[in-house]
């Protein structure tokens, strides 16, 4: 299976723009206990650069566009978000990383768990180690 999936999220447009709901179990396929947004990153700029142990999320860009990179161990694949309907799930145990961030971007992330330290691998070769 490709390590990128993304999700079409369908635009309930009308003559006064565009609205995109988003909801738990649906469109979002876990319950949503957590959501954060990263903007104002500065110029060449990447982050992510760590991986979770169990933690689910999809992320996507509201305003502007960023590259997400992927990677199981074995493969890498990467991806541009750039698009307010364009959704990608992060399963746990991948690496992830953002580049490339438009000045204008705003990146969403509805997480499946509450925040927690010790679920991250924030150490590539430990990642490489512990997706084998
Ligand atoms: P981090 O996960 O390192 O961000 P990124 O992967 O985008 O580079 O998080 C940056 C800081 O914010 C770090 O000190 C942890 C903190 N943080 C929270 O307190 N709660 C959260 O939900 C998240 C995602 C991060």
């Amino acid at each position: 299976m490709s390590l990128v999936q993304l999700i079409d999220f369908p635009p309930l447009g009308d003559d006064r723009g565009s609205l995109v709901a988003l909801e738990a179990n649906k469109s979002i396929p876990f319950d949503i206990k957590r959501v954060y947004y990263i903007f104002g990153t500065e110029q060449g700029v990447a982050r992510g650069f760590h991986a979770h142990k169990e933690l689910k999320q999809v992320a996507v860009c509201v305003t502007g566009r960023c590259r997400m990179v992927l990677d199981d161990g074995k493969h890498r694949e990467e991806v541009w978000l750039d698009s307010p309907t364009k959704g990608i799930l992060i399963e746990d145990m991948i690496w992830r990383e953002m580049h490339d961030f438009s000045e204008d971007c705003v990146l969403l992330v509805l997480a499946s768990e509450y925040y927690d330290e010790s679920d991250y691998i924030r150490d590539y070769d430990q990642f490489l180690e512990c997706s084998r």
